[in-house]
């Protein structure tokens, strides 16, 4: 942590944590609710445990991308953030619009826009928090006068997520025309401008954990932005096949959202190559393996299992099945909670204090069974999901006798689950144990193995021996 205002971080990384632990106790609730009995059916029904489940899982990622944003822009810029009292001011109205929302939901208060459930009070509080978000990072660049690739790329995502959230705004009596613009946010987040916001992330850490050059790693953030923007602005339509809009979506749903995998594949290979031709030059082993992780569990759960129903007469019968489970839960994991973990691991030895450089072994049996547990889950829907599809949709059973069928499945589930919790309670007490650190220090000074980054040392703020701005040092 070379700049003391870093440490608002902690602060938002915290209350993912805590919101990520919530959701998990919720997704437990969906899914022993497939064993039934239910004994909370009058008290807290599925429909309102998967939208609590499924809200939590949004703003705890949004905090932590929030939090990660804040670390990151000052280390890029090299400048303390431009007002730490606006970046407390948003925390809080976002922490009061997160716990608002899941007491609202319990008393079935919400649009049931699925995903989008957010009150209109709560939209429009969301929409004051990135503005503020959005107005803190710009001063911050501008102030500094330094701004970077990895920082244009993470501010595209950012801006472009906020826009995005404006048709969630807007609420249409017409079902059809209701679930046309709903993908415009889910789908165009997800599978879009979220994608450069992880792409962004992923430079950073590379840039810092590998020996690779950042002229190298920067170029091909480039093609990666290029490859989601071709594919995943028309890849939208794989969610227009059966919604009661023109058939010409069906081909070109079909079309572009396959090719989006191209672009996961490139963010894989990327993280791959930059640690072969790189090596490895950072002691944080444990934020590489979340690096790394997060790479290639996109590239499974999004790439693969998303390619593997996205063309229509595969989807045909897969819609909304337990198959759609199956991905969401892999995609989500891999892309978006595993690259929130990566930044904080790489965080923690210098924003809270008594740490090693290494990661503690709690870290690695949080890292490993969060794996296992994840892609046993995986594997629990995919084979739920198989059988429904195959006794509901082509045997035409019904969908309560179905559900019986294969409730073995979820038995698997909530123990594979139950794994994964495990692992994340570990992560969360590994990041607690340890005190927050709120006065700056620099890595190499707390751990003196630490070599200082590529080209001159970047503690002479960046420049070379005549003064230039190097753009090669971290
Ligand atoms: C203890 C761990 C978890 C359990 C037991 C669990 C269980 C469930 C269940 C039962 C559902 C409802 C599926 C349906 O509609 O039939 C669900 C939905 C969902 N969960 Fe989880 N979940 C867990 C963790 C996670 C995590 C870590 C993520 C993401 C990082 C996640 C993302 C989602 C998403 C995106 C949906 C909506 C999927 C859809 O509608 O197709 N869950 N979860
Ligand atoms: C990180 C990237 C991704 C994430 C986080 C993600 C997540 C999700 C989630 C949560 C859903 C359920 C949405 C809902 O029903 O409300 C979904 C649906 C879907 N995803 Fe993805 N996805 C990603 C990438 C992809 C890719 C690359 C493809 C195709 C190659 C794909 C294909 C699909 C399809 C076809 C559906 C609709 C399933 C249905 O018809 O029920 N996804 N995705
Ligand atoms: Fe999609």
């Amino acid at each position: 942590m070379r700049y003391k205002s870093q440490s608002v971080a902690y602060w938002y990384f915290a209350l993912a944590l805590v919101l990520f632990g919530l959701q998990l106790v919720f997704g437990l609730l969906s899914a022993s609710k497939y064993l039934g009995p239910d004994p909370l059916l009058n008290l807290l029904p599925f429909d309102v445990t998967k939208t609590i489940h499924t809200n939590l899982l949004i703003v705890w990622v949004l905090t932590g991308f929030m939090g990660a944003t804040y670390w990151i822009i000052s280390d890029e810029s090299r400048s303390e953030l431009y007002s730490v009292k606006l970046a407390y001011i948003q925390l809080v109205i976002w922490a009061i619009m997160g716990v608002t929302a899941v007491i609202g939901y319990l008393f079935g208060y919400g649009t049931g826009n699925k995903l989008l459930e957010q009150p209109l009070p709560h939209k429009i509080a969301i929409v004051v928090c990135m503005l503020i978000f959005l107005y803190n990072i710009v001063m911050t660049i501008r102030q500094s006068g330094r701004f970077t690739t990895t920082e244009g790329v993470l501010l595209l995502g950012l801006g472009s997520s906020a826009v995005l959230y404006l048709p969630a705004l807007l609420s249409w009596e017409n079902y059809v025309i209701a679930i046309y613009y709903r993908w415009w946010t889910i789908h165009l987040w997800v599978e879009g401008v979220w994608e450069m916001i992880q792409g962004s992330f992923l430079a950073y850490l590379l840039i810092r954990l590998s020996g690779a050059d950042r002229e190298v790693l920067e170029k091909w953030l480039y093609v990666i932005v290029g490859l989601v923007f071709i594919a995943g602005i028309l890849g939208t339509a794989h969610h227009y096949y059966w919604v009661g809009v023109p058939h010409y979506w069906l081909p070109l749903g079909g079309f572009f959202s396959a090719l989006e995998p191209v672009a996961l594949v490139g963010m894989a290979m990327y993280a791959y190559f930059s640690i072969r031709r790189g090596g490895v030059r950072h002691p944080n082993v444990l934020a590489l393996h979340w690096t790394i992780g997060s790479a290639l569990f996109t590239l499974f759960g999004a790439g693969l299992l998303g390619l593997a129903h996205t063309f229509p007469s595969i989807n045909k019968w897969t819609h909304g099945t337990l198959i759609t489970a199956m991905h969401g839960h892999a995609a989500f994991y891999g892309a978006y909670a595993m690259i929130v973990m990566a930044v904080i691991s790489y965080a923690l030895p210098t924003l809270t204090k008594n740490r090693n450089m290494e990661g503690s072994a709690v870290g690695y049996w949080a890292f490993w069974l969060q794996m296992g547990g994840m892609f046993g889950m995986t594997l629990s829907f995919a084979t739920a999901g198989i059988g429904q599809v195959y006794l509901e949709r082509v045997l035409g059973i019904g969908y309560l006798d179905v559900q019986l069928k294969i409730q073995i499945h979820f038995v698997m589930l909530i123990i594979t689950a139950s794994m994964f919790a495990i692992g994340v309670l570990l992560f969360i007490y590994d990041f607690f144990r340890h005190a927050p650190r709120l006065e700056p220090i620099d890595e190499a000074e707390l751990f003196p193995d630490t070599p200082p980054l590529r080209g001159p040392s970047h503690f002479q703020a960046g420049r070379t021996g005549d003064g230039r701005l190097n753009e090669q040092t971290g």
